[in-house]
């Protein structure tokens, strides 16, 4: 096994946070419009009984309250626009997995999705990446795996490291490529709870020390290696985990969480970390299994 990659605590002889290089913290975010935006076809335990019923006007409305509150917090956004077919585009998160190098090279590595109907998301990406000065990365041609971007690669606050979800969109043998690509480690976390689908809908890194989790979404060694590496890790309740998808909040630069309105103990636990948090409405996404996180891709 390649020496960046880590899957039990066993695994990480030598490896210390405090050893990982820093990295630089988002510039801001990629997002891309709900206007072809619905429910054709159920991807997860979220979708199923709803299909066909998105209020694509509300849905707008929220996701443009959602830029507005990214726009308030400090962070810029950039906008990918909507291709006419994709019904989930507007889950900009899962299409690519966009950094730097160590030699300061913005990336962005295009995802190989689980479902065909989210295929063509990628190339429209890649179009955006590579007219805003990225090099735009592929995965090795071949074999059947897949990789869900952001979705299931997630970058420590202000480190050179990424926590890589798989079980259930992506292969764990992706993780090597990733490794690679970023030259970056990737502690391996294993997903065995079906309606955490990807790493971002159960672990929400809040500060470079801290993150918030749905325990029961992992397996034991995974459980190991986040309470081994976080000094404080916090847990969502049920309720706030699955009804709000509260592991799904983005946060700003260690400063503010952005988080769907009602999960009520998550905030209380961001505001008691020092965050400021502010409260959206993302319903309609939450109905597709989506919500902040996942509606935009971190740049850098
Ligand atoms: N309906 C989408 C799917 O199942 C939702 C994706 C949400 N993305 C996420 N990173 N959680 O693919």
């Amino acid at each position: 096994m390649s020496a960046n990659l880590y899957r039990s605590i066993g695994d990480l002889k030598g490896f210390s946070l405090k050893n990982c290089p820093p990295m630089s913290e988002p510039s801001g975010v990629l997002m891309c419009p709900p206007d072809h935006f619905q429910i054709l076809s159920v991807k997860n335990p979220f979708m199923s009984s709803h299909v066909g019923a998105v209020d694509r006007d509300k849905a707008r409305r929220q996701w443009d309250e959602l830029v507005a509150a990214f726009e308030k917090a400090g962070c810029p956004v950039s906008l990918v626009p909507a291709t006419p077919g994709l019904e989930d585009m507007v889950f900009a998160a899962n299409s690519s997995l966009a950094g730097t190098r160590p030699d300061g090279e913005k990336v962005a590595l295009l995802s190989s999705m689980r479902h065909t109907s989210r295929r063509k998301e990628t190339e429209a990406f890649g179009a955006w990446y590579e007219a805003n000065g990225y090099r735009v990365a592929r995965l090795k041609p071949g074999g059947h795996e897949t990789f869900e971007g952001s979705g299931d690669a997630v970058w420590h606050p202000g480190k050179r490291l990424i926590w890589g979800g798989h079980g259930f969109r992506t292969d764990p043998a992706m993780f090597e490529q990733v490794a690679e690509i970023f030259k970056t480690p990737v502690i391996q976390l294993k997903l065995v709870n079906e309606r955490f689908y990807h790493l971002d809908t159960c672990f929400c890194p809040l500060t470079p020390e801290a993150v918030l989790i749905y325990p029961s979404a992992f397996d034991a060694a995974s459980l190991e290696l986040i309470l081994k590496i976080f000094p404080i890790v916090i847990t969502s309740s049920e309720s706030d985990a699955v009804s709000r998808m509260a592991c799904n909040a983005s946060v700003w630069r260690s400063k503010t969480a952005i988080i769907q309105k009602g999960a009520a103990a998550a905030a209380g636990h961001m505001r008691a970390m020092g965050l400021s948090v502010v409260e959206v409405d993302t319903s309609e996404f939450v109905k597709s299994g989506g919500s902040v996180y996942c509606m935009k891709q971190s740049l850098f």
